[in-house]
């Protein structure tokens, strides 16, 4: 597949085609979305509740990482003189993937959302790397870096509740189960036109089987390394 290799720099932006200032602004946005979906979900539940007064620092310290990658690509937005705060305040219900409309009553939840969810995420910023849009190489170094931490403090989580008990270990599996199968479907269809497209104009870089496929090889040994079992994958095949 011919793939476009032209770095564009924001002024450049309304000359391009329709479709690619669809896309672009289309993928922003919903990184945008994702990125501050998170801490909506627990910041106001988990940042006074979690175990320790080390975890609850790590939690603040976490959600004020996600409000800055939202921030920046808000900031890209605005570059193309697109304002989308109203992501700001979107309902949860109205967030872009479903996964950002889901509830985290557990701490292992968080655990669990840290270790798959972000790495879910890192997966889709990843996309970006040597992206089409010029800017976007200015952020996304930091962002990656961050996610990484997010990773794998999440699975540290998991690691100390397994080891403390059955109740323990009990509650990292049924997490796992939940997370893991909502995190597949975050990757999108299988076969998706859309996603040929962004491929084209060089605003990714793997299909969506394709990023879903490595993310499996990856997480799954870890989900066997915390002594857990890895979930059915067709338990949640909505993406199919
Ligand atoms: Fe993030
Ligand atoms: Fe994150």
């Amino acid at each position: 597949m011919a793939q476009f290799s032209d770095r564009i720099e924001p002024k450049d932006f309304t000359k391009m085609p329709k479709e690619y200032q669809e896309l672009l602004t289309r993928l922003l946005a919903i990184q945008a979305d994702c990125e501050i979906g998170g801490p909506h979900i627990y910041v106001d539940h988990w940042t006074l509740r979690a175990p320790t007064v080390d975890d609850q620092w790590r939690v603040a310290k976490i959600a004020s990482e996600e409000i800055d990658h939202c921030r920046k690509f808000l900031r890209m937005l605005g570059l193309l003189d697109i304002d989308r705060s109203d992501i700001l305040s979107r309902p949860r219900s109205k967030r872009e993937v479903d996964a950002f409309k889901e509830d985290m009553p557990e701490w292992a939840d968080f655990a669990a959302f840290g270790m798959l969810i972000d790495k879910v995420g890192e997966y889709q910023l990843d996309e970006m790397v040597e992206s089409s849009f010029r800017p976007i190489e200015d952020y996304l170094p930091q962002i990656l870096r961050e996610e990484k931490g997010h990773i794998s403090y999440g699975y540290q989580q998991l690691e100390k509740l397994t080891k403390s008990g059955d109740e323990g270990r009990a509650k990292a599996q049924a997490a796992v189960d939940k997370w893991y199968i909502v995190g597949l479907d975050m990757f999108g269809k299988s076969g998706s036109s859309r996603t040929e497209r962004y491929l084209e104009w060089g605003l990714k870089r793997r299909t969506n089987e394709e990023a879903r496929r490595q993310y499996t090889a990856e997480v799954e040994p870890q989900i066997q390394a915390l002594g857990l079992v890895v979930p059915d994958r067709m338990a949640g095949r909505k993406y199919l």
